[in-house]
């Protein structure tokens, strides 16, 4: 059985001193788990610098992003290559807030997404509702317009042993995560729907969650059947809250699957 993946992602926070205090503390955390695998995804900066730190250790490095185009004249962008170089084993895709600030529609994401995988990296695809698509009740179809902006130009085969991450746009860093039927009924869906093309397909996908989790409210999450991992933003950011939600899950974890 798949170990219940933890991802920090710093977003645009951290710096040396930050790494210096805390990723001995990750690592150690890390040596203790048996259920629960972790992967940090820091600004790229910091990428090659942490990954000596995690030499002979199982924490996986993740990157925030990753640009369509594999070479040639785009300044500022980061190629799959580069990645793969520095020693990235995950790519987030699609997370809101490049949906919402830097403007990236499905089909760049459709892009980016087949790019990363085809390329032997994973990719996390992240999807979910804004409130304003919540109130409406349409969620489920969201979501699935999310997926099929892959499937429009990909056979589902691409999702073989990829991430999909639910993730609320509402509940990210808005310290309320969504309700655990919700989120149940909604990864549920998602799994029926691609189930419906193929089985085998669906089985591998890791479904996670993200959206506010935090140390107190991470128990609850552990009554969701399907979910495999969680994608854990702020509370990443101090490293004794992270810990503490780190160790709640591997307890839980360990309870369930015994
Ligand atoms: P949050 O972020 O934990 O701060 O809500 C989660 C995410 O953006 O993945």
């Amino acid at each position: 059985m798949k170990k219940f993946l933890i991802i920090a992602n710093w977003k645009l926070n951290g710096d040396f001193n930050f790494i210096n205090k805390n990723i001995n503390l990750i690592k150690k955390i890390d040596n203790s788990l048996n259920f629960c695998k972790l992967a940090i995804a820091p600004p790229y900066v910091y990428i090659d610098y942490i990954h000596n730190y995690l030499k002979n250790t199982s924490i996986n490095l993740v990157a925030q992003n990753v640009d369509i185009n594999e070479k040639g004249s785009f300044t500022g962008e980061i190629s799959i290559n580069m990645l793969k170089d520095i020693g990235v084993k995950y790519v987030i895709i699609g997370h809101s807030e490049r949906r919402i600030n830097h403007y990236e529609n499905n089909n760049f994401i459709a892009k980016k997404f087949i790019l990363t995988k085809k390329k032997g990296l994973i990719p996390i695809l992240c999807i979910g509702e804004t409130k304003e698509e919540k109130k409406q009740n349409i969620t489920e179809k969201i979501c699935i317009n999310q997926i099929n902006s892959i499937l429009k130009i990909c056979e589902v085969k691409i999702f073989y042993n990829t991430i999909i991450a639910y993730e609320p746009i509402w509940a990210i860093g808005s310290r309320k995560i969504a309700d655990i039927n919700e989120i149940e009924k909604t990864i549920s869906f998602i799994k029926k729907y691609i189930s419906s093309i193929n089985q085998k397909i669906s089985k591998s996908i890791v479904f996670q969650y993200g959206g506010s989790v935090n140390k107190d409210n991470i128990n609850n999450l552990f009554q969701i059947k399907n979910i495999n991992g969680l994608l854990v933003g702020k509370a990443s950011l101090t490293i004794e809250n992270f810990i503490s939600l780190v160790k709640k899950a591997e307890k839980n974890i360990r309870l369930l699957r015994s």
